[in-house]
């Protein structure tokens, strides 16, 4: 376990600034886009003053760069944890020197901590509560349930957890563990997912046994912003067009006519089950399913 050593030759400790934009962070060596580190930077920002943000997987410090930015604000720490020997699909790799020299070049951060070993270990020894558990090693299933098993129990009521390599693009091994453990899981609720990274929050879900999955993709995005006929004269027919859903229950379906455009919408509600897809009454796009095993709707 050690810190990254002072500054490198040549720092300047002024250059803390050089991430006023992440951009910057697109020239170390890594794989999250500038979405996923904007959600990084967004979620370690909130993180209290003193409150713990930990990251298993750091390769080579793209990441941790960010999550350590998004710390700065409040006087979070970080704690970044790996093995630095790469995972499966990498060979034989040894990332550490560089890690901490990037770390070194772009920071003055005294707020982290580094523990060079497998995550298993690494929990065993680590006590400690966490608010931002970002889970980035390796993507095998039986590795992700790993990390997950070893850290989920010190994430604190009301803490988050996000999957890299997950949701909505992403390592099916990655999606299968969530699909089977986190979705359905009264503990968790998902809150949104990004390029690959799904976030969830742990907490009682706010309807039980409620699945909801929102993606903020950037298909989402173009739909919304790009079709989406909010604000335009349209003119809806249908069963109930100004509804989403059918009063009675059962279908429901409606068409949004915007000059030579026709954008279709179609409902359905039954006890324990309710989804829409298509262009809503105010115009926008619009995708959800919920399942209430309970029945109510
Ligand atoms: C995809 S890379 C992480 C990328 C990094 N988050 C970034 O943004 O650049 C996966 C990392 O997980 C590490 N890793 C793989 N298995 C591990 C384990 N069991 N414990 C700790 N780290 C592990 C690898 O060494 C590798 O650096």
């Amino acid at each position: 376990m050690r810190r990254p050593e002072a500054s490198s030759p040549g720092h300047d400790n002024g250059e803390a600034s050089v991430f006023s934009t992440i951009k910057e962070l697109r020239h170390i060596d890594g794989w999250l886009t500038e979405r996923e580190l904007k959600l990084l930077l967004s979620y370690s920002s909130k993180v209290k003053k003193g409150k713990v943000i930990l990251e298993i997987g750091s390769w080579k410090g793209r990441s941790t760069l960010c999550l350590l930015e998004g710390a700065k604000k409040n006087h979070a720490k970080v704690v970044a944890v790996d093995t630095f020997k790469g995972s499966a699909e990498h060979g034989d790799v040894d990332t550490y020197d560089e890690f901490i020299a990037n770390i070194n070049r772009h920071a003055d951060y005294g707020n982290l901590e580094v523990i060079r070993d497998a995550s298993e270990n690494a929990a065993q020894k680590w006590n400690g509560e966490i608010s931002l558990l970002f889970i980035d090693g390796s993507h095998k299933y039986e590795d992700v349930e790993k990390d997950f098993n070893s850290w989920e129990g010190k994430v604190e009521k009301g803490g988050y957890i996000l999957f890299h390599d997950s949701f909505p693009q992403g390592w099916l091994d990655v999606q299968l563990f969530i699909i089977r453990r986190l979705f359905g899981n009264d503990d968790y609720n998902f809150i949104k997912a990004v390029d690959t990274i799904s976030v969830f929050r742990k907490e009682p879900r706010r309807h039980r046994n409620e699945l909801r999955f929102k993606f903020d993709s950037p298909l989402h995005e173009f739909l919304h912003n790009g079709i989406g006929l909010s604000g335009k004269e349209v003119r809806r027919k249908g069963r109930y067009p100004d509804e989403i859903f059918s009063p009675r229950n059962g279908w429901n379906w409606a068409l949004a006519e915007y000059g030579n455009f026709r954008f279709p919408f179609i409902s359905y509600r039954s006890r324990y089950i309710k989804f829409y897809i298509g262009w809503l009454p105010k115009g926008n796009f619009g995708f959800k399913s919920s399942l209430n095993l309970k029945g109510g709707y």
